[in-house]
């Protein structure tokens, strides 16, 4: 016989026997009994599982230490075994969670050499075959080698671009460009992109206006990062708009925020492409936007400052119709 039926027929025996003696009513005798009938298989239950905590512990401890840190205790009975386990399952999933972060800032380094790798080969290539050409004498004519030394020209520009979008990201990223906030007039700045890309656009027929806000207040801003969001935006707004089209810039306050939009009637973005166009070297249509001697940085380095800033951004887009950029930026309390 078992240690808790001995100890249940003992205690039962007691029970009958108190009864006689305390004359308690005999129903509440045989209710005590078949209580107790009723407890014997908890606390065999409970004796079984009192010994496994220690066991589970140990078991995901050891699973842990192998290098599967989704191994986990779960529920277990008694307070110190339980805050044990929990503290066990808490470190495994703090683990776990740097694990993946590692993992994929890891796949992001690797993408990112290799991006910056196959955008600096195109242009070193061309620049390559012209040099060589040239040296070889070939052609002889002034005009066919200075266009040659155009093309050079040209490639270098972009390397030079590249490197430099690649600067203001990295120093973005680490913070060590944390915006120099100064009082500064979003109307004014727009205007000064407005009008330095002006020849761009009307090279295309494209009408750029900037809508008019008076007595837009003033923000706390980097005065030099702002004008970039902006040249960002509109660049790119003109760039992926046909001949003839329009580019609106436009500004609102709302609340206690200042919301510009940059509004175009262009090519516009399929939905699958919208959550990832604001990612570093994204591109909807890589040939396109490498021909217009893009990279795929502007939008990420818009997102960087504006981020930043306190503010945010949004875009909306219709295939053939065009698209609207919208960032918004904190009025000082
Ligand atoms: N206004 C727009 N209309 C249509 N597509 C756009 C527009 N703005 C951005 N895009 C799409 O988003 C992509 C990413 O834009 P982003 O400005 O980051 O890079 P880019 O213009 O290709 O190159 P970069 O700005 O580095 O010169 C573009 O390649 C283009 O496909
Ligand atoms: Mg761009």
């Amino acid at each position: 016989m078992t240690t808790t039926a001995t100890l249940f027929l003992a205690l039962a025996g007691a029970v009958l026997a108190g009864a006689g003696a305390a004359s308690l009513p005999a129903w509440a005798a045989a209710a005590t009994v078949l209580l107790l009938a009723a407890a014997l298989p908890a606390a065999r239950w409970l004796g079984g599982s009192l010994g496994r905590p220690l066991h589970d512990i140990r078991e995901a401890a050891e699973k842990i230490a192998a290098g599967d840190f989704s191994a986990r205790v779960g529920p277990v009975p008694g307070d110190e075994h339980r805050q044990l386990a929990a503290a066990l399952d808490k470190m495994a999933a703090r683990i776990q969670d740097d694990l993946a972060r590692l993992e994929s800032m890891e796949r992001m380094r690797r993408d990112f050499v290799a991006n910056v790798s196959h955008e600096l080969r195109t242009p070193l290539a061309a620049v390559k075959a012209y040099a060589e050409t040239l040296v070889s004498g070939e052609p002889r004519d002034a005009a066919t080698r200075a266009e040659f030394c155009r093309e050079i020209e040209g490639s270098a520009d972009r390397m030079a671009r590249l490197v430099d979008d690649l600067l203001t990201l990295s120093a973005l990223e680490s913070g060590a460009r944390s915006p120099a906030k100064e009082p500064v007039s979003v109307m004014r700045v727009a205007a000064e992109v407005v009008a330095a890309l002006m020849p761009l656009a009307q090279r295309k027929r494209i009408v750029l206006r900037l809508d008019p806000f008076p007595d837009m207040p003033s923000v706390q801003a980097d005065r030099g990062q702002l004008k970039q969001v902006f040249t960002n935006l509109i660049d790119n707004a003109v760039k992926y708009t046909p001949e003839a089209g329009v580019v609106r810039v436009g500004a609102a306050v709302a609340g206690r925020e200042v919301r510009l939009s940059v509004e175009d009637t262009g090519a516009g973005i399929p939905a699958e492409h919208i959550p990832r166009i604001f990612e570093r070297f994204y591109r909807v249509d890589k040939a396109r936007s490498r021909e217009l001697g893009g990279t795929g940085l502007g939008l990420a380095i818009v997102k960087h400052i504006v981020e930043a800033h306190g503010g945010a951004v949004a875009v909306e887009s219709e295939p053939g119709r065009g698209s609207t950029f919208r960032f918004s930026l904190p009025l000082p309390a």
